[in-house]
């Protein structure tokens, strides 16, 4: 099998690459370790950034995003028994996030690619990758039980953290930057209705606590648990009753019902440099992770292939060495915003576990300062609608 493109990873950054580059002419093969049904139903991130849903919007990728997805133009934060509104739109110039579930933004790809005849193979994990360095690099994978090789003239790893393509780089040629933040996020997805029709992130002396939705009739929601904590030890009665505690406020009431998905997933902020070694290119999660408290994860992820897709366009269609050459480069200026975005967002709003009292004060400090000051507010506005002047070409 060969195409001018291989792609490890049939998650966002993976399917959404192989479109764009469709859309340029350009053919690629992607291997995904999983099944079909499995990427369609895993259930992860939910918030768009402007610019993603601009993105998807001009790729053709819109029309479930606008029936289905929920616009919000605000968010609101909730500390010390308060409630304060954020409002995106205002602050920003009109621009907004769209609350759409990862999931429906893989189902949407996935259709698509299949539609136009894409080489998409699932339950087809990739195993070893050989000529990295070269002018045609290959992949081993194993497909139906029996081991087989794809060849390609670029190579991209969209194959998440825990993938191989970021192992296949000779450790001497990365550079390693990695936060390990004493937190994680037990996240249940439950048939209930939103408590309203924005997100709460609310910070309390139990921790921090994240009210969100996919549908009118669906929330998302999220605790704060200890990086070794269990499922196990989070039946649905103590996760309601420990949610109800941390959004307590005047008149506010939380709706319960059903958890249909219960996960606990680690934080962590991990990034390498660069994004390239000879012809691979890493992309996505595989590149980098950031803690979810700023919504980025996906939104990286997709703005990563953007600009790789623009690079392997302007190869195939001019020669152009120079954007791929940049890649790397352009791609961790806006990795390391949000790394940043996501540090500032995840300490303001957690509370550091054995209890650093000087902490404590300087994230209420922070947060009284956002929900006074138009400055501050905008700024973690514009951040969190994603930002656009920084568009890399
Ligand atoms: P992935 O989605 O991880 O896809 C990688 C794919 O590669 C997978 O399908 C995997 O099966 C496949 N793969 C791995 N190894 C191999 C192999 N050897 N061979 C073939 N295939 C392989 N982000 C946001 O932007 N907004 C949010 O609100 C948000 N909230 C989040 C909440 C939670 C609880 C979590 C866990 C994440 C959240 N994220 C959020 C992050 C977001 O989900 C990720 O950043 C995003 O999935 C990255 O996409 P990706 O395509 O790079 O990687
Ligand atoms: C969701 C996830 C996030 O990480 C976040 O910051 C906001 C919302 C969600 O899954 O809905």
């Amino acid at each position: 099998m060969y195409a001018p493109v291989g792609i490890i990873g049939a998650g966002p950054a993976g399917l959404l690459l192989s479109h764009l580059l469709h859309l340029q002419g350009i053919q690629s093969w992607v291997l995904e370790a999983r099944s079909r049904d499995h990427v369609e139903r895993r259930v992860r991130a939910g918030v768009l950034e402007q610019p993603t849903v601009d993105l998807l919007h001009e790729v053709g990728l819109g029309h479930r995003l606008a029936a289905e997805g929920l616009r919000h133009e605000g968010t609101r934060l909730r500390f010390a028994g308060t409630t304060h509104r954020i409002d995106f739109a205002e602050l920003t110039g009109g621009r907004a996030v769209t609350v759409y579930g990862q999931q429906e933004v893989v189902k949407d790809l996935i259709a698509a690619r299949l539609v136009a005849g894409a080489t998409l193979l699932f339950d087809a994990p990739a195993t070893a990758t050989a000529g990295l360095d070269s002018a045609r690099p290959s992949v081993r994978y194993t497909l139906d039980g029996t081991a087989r090789t794809a060849e390609c003239d670029f190579l991209v790893g969209a194959d998440g953290f825990h993938g191989i393509s970021r192992a296949a780089i000779p450790a001497h040629r990365l550079t390693v930057y990695e936060r390990a933040y004493p937190y994680a996020w037990l996240g249940i997805l439950a048939r209930s209705s939103p408590a309203g029709d924005e997100l709460i992130y609310a910070r309390h002396d139990r921790g921090f606590a994240l009210h969100s939705m996919r549908t009118p009739e669906i929330t998302r929601q999220y605790l704060q648990v200890d990086p070794d904590d269990s499922v196990d030890a989070w039946p649905d009665d103590r996760i309601w009753a420990e949610l109800e505690q941390r959004f307590a406020a005047p008149g506010f009431t939380l709706g319960r019902g059903p958890i249909m998905d219960k996960g606990i997933t680690p934080m962590r902020g991990f990034v390498v440099e660069p994004l390239r070694y000879g012809r691979l290119f890493l992309a996505g999660d595989a590149a980098h992770i950031v803690p979810p408290t700023g919504a980025k994860g996906m939104n990286l992820a997709i703005a990563d292939v953007r600009l790789l897709a623009h690079a392997l366009g302007g190869f195939y269609a001019d020669g152009r060495e120079d954007l791929l050459d940049a890649y790397s480069e352009t791609a961790l200026r806006r990795v390391w915003r949000a790394e940043y975005f996501s540090w500032w967002m995840t300490s303001m709003l957690h509370r550091a576990p054995g209890g650093d009292a000087f902490g404590e004060r300087l994230a209420y400090a922070q947060l009284e300062h956002v929900a006074t000051s138009r400055a501050a507010a905008t700024s973690l506005a514009e951040n969190y609608v994603g930002l656009s002047a920084d568009r890399p070409w």
